[in-house]
């Protein structure tokens, strides 16, 4: 990755049409006006002013035990959060605080020790499998650390994948035109036959962002979704998920140790030792200098 200070990031790719994320959210009232000024607000400053404050993730004191040989690893040791809908959150924190496992939770990819997440209301833990599969699929996008494509399938068929398990053909009509749109964003045009392993880490973890965002999920969870792009094309997507939030009213929860990645962010949660360790809101600015953020985690220590 570039230094802070490189050279200008290149123009953001112009979507042919832009993603509509509130397709099955609440329609949301305009967005707030953000504030262009450098300083942080203070803590508590109401970033989603007119929107309806209604929690669309929440997690009520969620414990992870994974069990290692003969001996037990505390990946969360209480972790409560409440995310509104059109929210950009942030998850920062040292390697193995926990952060993966709590997207993975908050996603329903896996059953928390002890402890609740609620999707849109709805206790995830008390749903069957299938009924919280169903739920996920129809609210989250997840982008994986480690991207988890599949590597028998091209670009085309890897992003399709929700479509193809949902049973549409990906091939023609709106699904083709969706993931024309997604492909365009991650700027994957013309790529659509290679497989992962005939792509860069960059634009493999491009195709897993494309994947997350073609069912226009109302929630994004993304694990490090810019961890392998250079300086531009990171700042291009992180630009465009600012704006989606801003916008559309998309709901983003992001894990990163990038500060300037998580300055696009209206709040920081600052993961440690498998609880929330810290609370810093930024508020929702057109300017997502990074410098105030950097300047806060100092202070603690990160
Ligand atoms: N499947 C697993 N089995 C056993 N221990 C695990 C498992 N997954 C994670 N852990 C442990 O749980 C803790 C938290 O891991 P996690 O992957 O959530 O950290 P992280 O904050 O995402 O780290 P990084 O920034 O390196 O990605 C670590 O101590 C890790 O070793
Ligand atoms: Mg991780």
């Amino acid at each position: 990755m570039r230094p802070i200070d490189g050279p200008a990031p290149r123009p953001v790719p112009v979507l042919r049409r832009p993603i509509d994320y509130t397709a099955d959210v609440a329609q949301q009232p305009s967005p707030t006006s953000p504030t262009s000024s450098n300083d942080l607000p203070p803590v508590g400053t109401p970033y989603l002013r007119g929107r309806a404050q209604t929690p669309i993730l929440e997690a009520r004191n969620l414990t992870k035990r994974y069990r290692l040989g003969s001996h037990d690893v505390d990946a969360l040791r209480g972790v409560s959060l409440s995310v509104q809908r059109g929210e950009f959150v942030a998850l920062m924190g040292p390697s193995g605080s926990g952060k993966s496992t709590l997207l993975q939770l908050l996603g329903g990819l896996d059953r928390p020790t002890d402890g609740e997440v609620l999707l849109d209301g709805e206790v995830v833990s008390h749903l069957s499998d299938a009924q919280a599969t169903r739920l996920r699929r129809e609210k989250t996008g997840f982008v994986f650390q480690f991207f988890n494509l599949i590597p028998l399938l091209d670009v085309y068929e890897n992003v399709a994948l929700p479509f193809t398990i949902a049973g549409v053909d990906p091939r023609h009509g709106d699904a083709a035109a969706r993931i024309h749109d997604v492909l365009e964003l991650v700027d994957l045009l013309g790529r659509e036959r290679n497989r992962p392993d005939q792509l860069s880490a960059g634009e493999q973890q491009r195709v897993a962002l494309a994947r997350a965002l073609v069912g226009r999920p109302a929630i994004l969870l993304a694990d490090e979704p810019t961890g392998n792009l250079d300086y531009a094309t990171g700042g291009e997507i992180l630009d465009e998920l600012w704006r989606s939030c801003d916008r559309l009213g998309q709901t983003i929860v992001l894990v990163t140790h990038d500060a300037r990645a998580a300055a696009h962010a209206d709040r920081v949660l600052v993961v440690g030792d498998g609880r929330i360790r810290d609370e810093i809101v930024l508020g929702r600015r057109v300017n997502r200098d990074a410098r105030p953020l950097i300047d806060r985690l100092a202070q603690l220590g990160l």
